[in-house]
């Protein structure tokens, strides 16, 4: 496997980064999950915009422009095998001596890119639905930054784990529902998807928006509004999107059925319809 690393292309195994760097010692980068379909980066153009944010977020200059970003992403593709992959994007404040503060005068970033096969959702998992277990959202309030820091995320996605689920659900103030661990999460009543609006409690999704926009092109009708943790558990159907899930259906919440139980007519339409689009 040939990864990218400050400047350079190189066998994994040659990859150094010191143990000093920022990423290591503080969780202090942001990163992005890219899916190449056909050998071909999908959205790439809204990753890069959302990486930015990011940067902005946590106030660190883009080390790149987007040309640059494209030939990173062109090249490490190019270099690796597989027709579908997920692109890993890592960027840190750097290597620097220990001290919460921002090394002053700044350090280069440290700057790093993998890719690794993609295996398309297995057809069982399509055929019954994925499970979900619902927690407190107990995250910070910048959601909406994409940060290596995922210790929440870490804890609660294994809380699905060790419940034999596939995803944790979250619920803030035990009162209304944010996203996955590490997806973002659709309601479907009465024939409507309702989608949880983009702000600070939540990853704005790139593949959340190609589901709204694919909904919106197909007539299927859309409510961005905050959805209630009540409206979860009656919901018709439950949708989890993400870039190396695409979209699946929820078919159990906290042990109970979604629904009939079975993923749904919703469900159906999207999945071949982002099947349609992504390619
Ligand atoms: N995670 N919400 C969270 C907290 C996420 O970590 C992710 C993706 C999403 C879905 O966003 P997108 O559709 O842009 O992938 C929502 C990636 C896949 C990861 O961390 O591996």
């Amino acid at each position: 496997m040939t990864i990218y690393l400050n400047g350079e292309f190189m066998p994994i195994a040659e990859a150094k980064v010191s143990v000093l760097d920022r990423g290591f010692i503080f969780g202090d980068g942001v990163y992005e999950v890219i899916p190449v379909y056909s050998r071909k980066a999908f959205r790439l153009p809204e990753h890069l915009r959302r990486l930015q944010h990011s940067l902005d977020g946590i106030k660190l200059p883009n080390p790149h422009s987007e040309a640059e970003w494209t030939h990173i992403v062109e090249e490490i593709i190019a270099r690796n095998e597989g027709e579908d992959q997920y692109l890993y994007l890592h960027i840190t404040r750097g290597a620097a001596k220990r001290d919460h503060a921002f090394p002053n005068p700044p350090v280069p970033p440290t700057v790093f890119a993998m890719t690794s096969p993609l295996p398309a959702p297995p057809a069982e998992l399509l055929a019954s639905g994925v499970c979900c277990v619902t927690a407190e959202d107990n995250r910070w309030l910048r959601c909406d930054i994409k940060s290596i820091s995922l210790l929440p995320n870490v804890l609660l996605r294994q809380m699905a784990v060790e419940a034999g689920c596939a995803e944790t659900i979250l619920i803030r103030d035990n009162e209304f529902m944010t996203e996955g661990a590490a997806s973002n999460i659709f309601v479907v009543k009465n024939g409507k998807l309702l989608a949880p609006p983009k702000d600070n409690l939540m990853l704005p999704g790139i593949t959340y928006d190609v589901i709204l926009e694919i909904a919106a092109a197909n007539g299927i009708p859309c409510e961005v509004r905050r959805v209630m943790k009540e409206e979860v558990f009656a919901a018709d159907e439950l949708l989890l999107t993400s870039s190396t899930k695409e979209v699946l259906a929820i078919t159990h919440v906290d042990g109970k059925p979604v629904g009939t139980g079975k993923p749904g007519a919703m469900f159906a339409r999207l999945y071949q319809l982002y099947q349609d689009f992504k390619r």
